[in-house]
């Protein structure tokens, strides 16, 4: 499968389990691109109801790939608004195979996977469970380990 990990990441958590996902769908023989977004200007470190204006500098084209994993820091308890704006932005996702991934300290994950799941089915994609990694209070490195397979095994 050609796949798409497209994701936003203020401080390394979220890149890190993007690098967790693309190891073990690349061991599987998948075909991997993975895209850390950039904005073309400064985000608002704000949850996702406070309004502000978020363009890309490299929003890529969902075209070329059978699925896609859309992934982000939980804010506030809800999703990253970057990814959020990226997911609205990005062409048509009919038909594509897509899956949110998230980060967070240790609360809010389910709320924001819910919230990006509704925002992926509103394109028209088929969407699978999410994954949540939390850093506080555990060992991050294991927690990757567990939802990276648990995503490369939804896509294998
Ligand atoms: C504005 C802001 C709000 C946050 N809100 C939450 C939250 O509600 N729950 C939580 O567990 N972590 C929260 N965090 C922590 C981040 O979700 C967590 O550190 C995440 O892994 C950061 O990902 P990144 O390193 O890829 O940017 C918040 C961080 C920021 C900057």
């Amino acid at each position: 499968m050609k796949i798409l990990i497209v994701y936003h990441s203020e401080s390394g958590h979220t890149t890190a389990f993007a690098e967790g996902i693309f190891g073990k769908l690349t061991a599987l023989g998948h075909v991997v691109n993975s895209i850390q977004l950039e904005t073309a200007a400064a985000v608002k470190l704000a949850p996702l109801r406070v309004k502000q204006t978020i363009d890309f500098v490299n929003l890529p084209d969902p075209g070329d790939y059978d699925a896609l994993l859309f992934g982000g820091p939980i804010w506030a308890w809800g999703p990253s608004p970057v990814i959020i704006a990226a997911i609205r932005k990005m062409g048509k996702l009919t038909g594509k195979t897509c899956l949110p991934f998230a980060t967070m300290g240790f609360t809010g994950g389910k709320t924001a996977l819910r919230y990006m799941s509704r925002e992926l089915g509103t394109k028209g994609a088929k969407v699978l469970p999410g994954a949540v990694c939390k850093h506080m209070l555990c060992n991050f490195a294991d927690e990757i380990e567990k939802n990276a397979g648990r995503i490369a095994a939804l896509l294998s």
